[in-house]
């Protein structure tokens, strides 16, 4: 088995039809059919997907929050851990017509109900969000990356899972994800360490003494 291949073991026949609709989008996308004129799914990718969602699963009912919806990708595997952990999703995204197409496809999964998605800057969304969260996706902008952390570390709960995406490659020259990650490591509580799985997951656990 080549190892971008996507783990379908036991995997929901809906949830597996709904990863290769993403596959097909995206190739054609490549070829230059964009799905939204204008806007990129730049979805982390099979390796992280199943990264992200058995992390998530390994969590008791889940309350997971992500930062940067996109077409969805990513919450798919979310969603589909939240569904098998008694969890739930809450999903950010700046670009409205981003976010009803995940909203679409989620409910095309039969997932919908482990999802609440909430459009708009994260930055401003953040400070109303009461928490507290068990699990993380970093994956908006990069130069949000350290300002969104700083808003979410006050509601994070013990024994919290983050996972921030792009952090070896993809998202500019690097320099924001180093801040992000120095910030993290910095911070009393917080065991952190960098995966190369996809395009690079830094992946920290937050203990506070
Ligand atoms: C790398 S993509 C997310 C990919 C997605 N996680 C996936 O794997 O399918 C980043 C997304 O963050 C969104 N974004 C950018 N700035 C944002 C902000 N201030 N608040 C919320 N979302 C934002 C972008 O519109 C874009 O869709």
């Amino acid at each position: 088995m080549r190892a971008e291949k996507i783990m379908t073991n036991g995997m929901d026949p809906d949830m597996q039809r709904a990863l290769e609709g993403y596959d097909e989008r995206i190739a054609a996308e490549r070829d230059g059919t964009p799905v939204i004129e204008g806007h990129r799914h730049m979805a982390v990718g099979p390796e992280t997907g199943q990264l992200i969602s058995l992390l998530a699963r390994a969590l008791l009912a889940p309350r997971i929050l992500e930062l940067g919806t996109s077409f969805g990708y990513s919450t798919l595997w979310l969603a589909d851990a939240a569904r098998a952990a008694g969890g739930h999703v809450t999903t950010l995204e700046l670009e409205p017509a981003k976010s009803a197409h995940a909203a679409e496809r989620l409910q095309e999964a039969g997932l919908e109900a482990h999802v609440t998605f909430l459009t708009g800057d994260a930055l401003k969304i953040l400070p109303g969000l009461a928490g507290p969260f068990d699990f993380v996706l970093v994956d908006h902008w990069k130069d949000l990356y350290l300002p969104s952390f700083e808003l979410f570390l006050p509601k994070l709960a013990p024994g919290a899972i983050l996972a921030a995406d792009n952090m070896i490659r993809g998202g500019g020259d690097g320099t924001a994800q180093s801040a992000y990650a120095a910030a993290v490591r910095a911070t009393p509580g917080m065991s952190s360490v960098l995966l190369p799985i996809g395009t690079g997951v830094e992946v920290s656990r937050y203990l506070p003494g």
